[in-house]
């Protein structure tokens, strides 16, 4: 993929899909810094890459904290002195199970939400984005979900957010186009990463399966695809989109 190879890009939320993205942008020659709640598992994530010939780094992020999101840009500009893009990606999917209906939720469960799908990507774009001016332009990428658009009798703190991050995203892009900054989202259908896969019960696999406008359902690797294909240049004149990633799950018009 042109304009990949030697960019530094920088990954907040390194699980299923995320892993899958920082090993494909790797692939492609991109610098990648991981950061993640689990720490240990972003060095392992890193570790793994550099095993395969890539070059990356990971670190423990908590994306809610001012503090360590500034440390995480701040050890990629340390390495390799700047940043083209950021793949905002981190969402706490334990308590999305408790986002039961607007009435029933306990209000912890929809402040936590609000935390890392909502406060944590407002500090990466603050942090990144004077980073990505400064390099002269760059991408940034946030993970969204078909849930923004659903209208689902559940989980509506986990859609609220993701409504929002297609907000700021758009934001962005309006805001910073003209200084070559690019913002667009990434809106995945049902994919089963690999903790998901223990744990999906079949009922719920089954009806996946049967709105899917395809003969499977998402794995990571179908919006790390996406996600490379928009820091790269190839998609320099793409800005402030949501794409929907769903087997044709969602139509959106
Ligand atoms: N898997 C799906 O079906 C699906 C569908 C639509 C959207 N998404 C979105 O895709 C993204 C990745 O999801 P996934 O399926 O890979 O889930 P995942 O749970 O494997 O990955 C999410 C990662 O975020 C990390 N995280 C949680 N809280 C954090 C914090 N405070 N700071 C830093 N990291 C934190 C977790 O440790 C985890 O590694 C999420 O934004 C999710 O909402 C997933």
């Amino acid at each position: 993929m042109r304009g990949l190879g030697d960019k530094v890009v920088v990954v907040a939320g390194g699980g299923g899909i995320g892993s899958a993205t920082v090993h494909r942008l790797a692939d492609a020659g991109a610098r990648v810094l991981v950061g993640d709640l689990d720490g240990e598992h972003a060095l392992a994530l890193a570790d793994a890459v550099r095993e395969a010939g890539g070059q990356c780094l990971g670190m423990r992020l908590d994306i809610g904290d001012e503090g360590s999101v500034r440390a995480l840009v701040d050890a990629a500009l340390n390495e390799w002195g700047g940043i083209d893009a950021m793949h905002v990606n981190a969402a706490d999917l334990q308590v999305v199970h408790q986002d039961s209906d607007v009435l029933e939720e306990p209000l912890a469960v929809f402040d936590q939400t609000m935390r890392v799908s909502l406060r944590g990507h407002v500090l990466c774009t603050r942090a990144v984005l004077p980073e990505l001016l400064r390099r002269g332009g760059g991408s940034l990428v946030y993970t969204s979900s078909d849930a923004s658009a659903f209208g689902e009798p559940v989980r509506p703190a986990y859609a609220m957010a993701k409504a929002a991050i297609e907000a700021l995203m758009r934001h962005v892009a309006s805001r910073w186009g003209r200084e070559h900054v690019r913002a667009n989202a990434v809106a995945p259908g049902l994919v089963v990463t690999p903790n998901m896969a223990a744990t999906l019960p079949d009922e719920l696999r089954e009806r996946a399966l049967r709105v899917v406008r395809s003969t499977r359902l998402g794995a990571p690797h179908d919006i790390a695809s996406m996600v490379a294909f928009l820091v790269s240049d190839e998609a320099e004149w793409i800005n402030g989109q949501v794409f929907s990633v769903n087997g044709g799950t969602l139509l959106r018009t």
